[in-house]
């Protein structure tokens, strides 16, 4: 089967450039997600390799998210490198009687600085509603770890003509309650969901066209905030694919799943060139 077709007739077509360039504000910024892989030896090595492949990096952001009893080991095999280390999700409250959840202080005290807010996989997995996870954004601003928030429509959303009505949906219900100074912590991630772990990535102008769009919203609810945050692009990101992406004006980075759980190829996706 193809690829989903994109929202209009007629793809658009954007300038390349370099955001940075345009906007120091938008850093690209590429995020590894690991998931429910790796043992924590195994977490910590591969945090070692990065950290050995990533030395010298002055002018990206780069981030992994392992799983909770990894993340402190993983902080500690990554201080001082410039790779920062972040939780895949957490929960509305702060402390209580959530047997299975984890709370952004909790994170935060095991050396996170980050946190993924509303990955699809939590959404339609785990049953996360727009308004959950707008308070697990709001938790993580709370106690100063930086929300990746994901947002990305189903494929039947898409085909059924919805993919912006669902995008900006999930993007409003967890920003507007954010106060400006919030949403400069925020960085969106555009996840269409059957682009996720199927190896069906997004065309660059498939992607851009639904960057384009949420950039239009942020303008909307934010002014020059909205003109600052990153939007990364997430689903089937490879070595063999991020550069393409990569060159489109509005994608500042990407999240990354199953590529980032090798050293060289999340190493070569972080080095990407934009064409
Ligand atoms: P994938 O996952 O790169 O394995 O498609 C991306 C994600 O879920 O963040």
């Amino acid at each position: 089967m193809g690829l989903p077709p994109p929202l209009r007739a007629q793809a658009i077509r954007t300038p390349t450039g370099s955001r940075s360039e345009e906007n120091p504000m938008r850093r690209p910024f590429i995020a590894g997600n690991w998931k429910m892989n790796l043992l924590l030896p195994e977490a910590v090595r591969l945090a070692g390799d990065l950290r050995e492949r990533l030395r010298d990096l002055s002018d990206r952001d780069v981030a992994v998210f392992p799983t909770f009893v990894a993340v402190e080991a993983v902080a500690r095999a990554l201080e001082e490198s410039p790779i920062q280390v972040g939780g895949q999700t957490c929960h509305p409250e702060d402390a209580g009687a959530f047997t299975g959840e984890i709370s952004a202080p909790i994170l935060a005290s095991a050396g996170a600085s980050l946190v993924i807010v509303g990955h699809s996989e939590r959404r339609h997995v785990f049953g996360e509603s727009d308004a959950d996870v707008a308070l697990r954004l709001q938790a993580a601003l709370r106690h100063r770890l930086r929300p990746v928030l994901c947002v990305g429509e189903t494929l039947e959303e898409r085909e059924s003509g919805r993919t912006l009505e669902v995008v900006e949906r999930q993007v409003r219900s967890a920003l507007e309650p954010v106060a400006k100074d919030g949403l400069a912590a925020v960085t969106l991630a555009y996840e269409p969901v059957w682009a996720i772990g199927t190896g069906k990535v997004a065309t660059p102008e498939q992607a851009q066209e639904v960057h384009a769009a949420i950039r239009g919203m942020l303008r909307d609810m934010g002014g020059a905030v909205g003109e600052d945050m990153r939007i990364l692009y997430g689903g089937s990101v490879k070595a063999s694919n991020v550069d393409g992406l990569m060159a489109m004006t509005d994608i500042d980075g990407a999240l990354v799943g199953g590529a980032s759980l090798d050293a060289d190829e999340f190493a070569r996706i972080v080095r990407f060139e934009a064409m």
